[in-house]
């Protein structure tokens, strides 16, 4: 399967260095740089609990780090059976100790998860990591009820650049639709010091499993 992303995406070895070195001290930095992705994945997510609530399965934050997305999702009264999963188990230590989710596993994404179904599949700052989107939201459908969501944060300016052919790979996937969603895009880093890393901003997509139809493959 050729590669969808024009730009290089940080490897799997280096996104586990990175956050080995970095976990005990990312949230702090996060926070204080302004970092509101995982604010925004949740209000995208509880803007659509309405429809979510009733289905059955799982919650699912696939890159979930430290736990910043549960604890969004928590303080907008969002319950249910959450999991996460991330490739660090030097931030999954540091997540296991806030006790937000139901059960944390470490493994990569981009690989078959031993799990059931799930009733939203979200992601929170995990954009730039992923290498193969086809067989990650190949994946992500056949886990998703019918009627189940996926919503994830991209770089707005990597979405302008990638946005057609992930459309793409999701519709043809056979079971999934783009449902718009209400959340304005806003600074990525905003107090960030280094004005290389602030610029930008982030977007929040949210697509829906429609069918229970077996996803479609290559
Ligand atoms: C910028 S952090 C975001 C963490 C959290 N979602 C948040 O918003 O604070 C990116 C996370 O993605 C994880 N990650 C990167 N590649 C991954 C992969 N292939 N599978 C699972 N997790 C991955 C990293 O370990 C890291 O915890």
């Amino acid at each position: 399967m050729a590669r969808l992303m024009k730009r290089c995406p940080m490897t799997k070895e280096g996104a586990q260095q990175l956050y080995a070195q970095w976990a005990s001290c990312y949230t702090q930095d996060l926070q204080s740089w302004g970092y509101r992705t995982p604010a925004l994945v949740a209000e995208a997510i509880a803007s659509h609990w309405p429809s979510m609530a009733a289905l059955k399965g799982d919650m699912l934050d696939l890159g979930c780090g430290t736990g910043a997305l549960a604890h969004a999702l928590a303080s907008r009264g969002i319950q249910g059976s959450l999991v996460g999963l991330d490739l660090s188990s030097e931030m999954l230590r540091e997540c296991r100790q806030k006790g937000l989710y139901d059960c944390v596993q470490a493994q990569d994404a981009q690989l078959p998860w031993p799990l059931g179904s799930a009733k939203l599949v979200c992601s929170a700052g995990v954009w730039g990591y992923i290498e193969h989107f086809p067989e990650l939201y190949g994946n992500v459908a056949k886990h998703l009820v019918p009627g189940g969501f996926l919503v994830f944060s991209v770089k707005s300016e990597d979405w302008q650049q990638d946005a057609r052919q992930v459309h793409s790979a999701l519709l043809a996937l056979g079971c999934m639709e783009e449902v718009p969603c209400i959340i304005q895009q806003e600074p990525y880093l905003p107090d960030h010091p280094d004005p290389a890393i602030h610029t930008g901003c982030i977007d929040v997509r949210t697509w829906r499993r429609f069918s229970d139809q077996p996803v479609m493959s290559e």
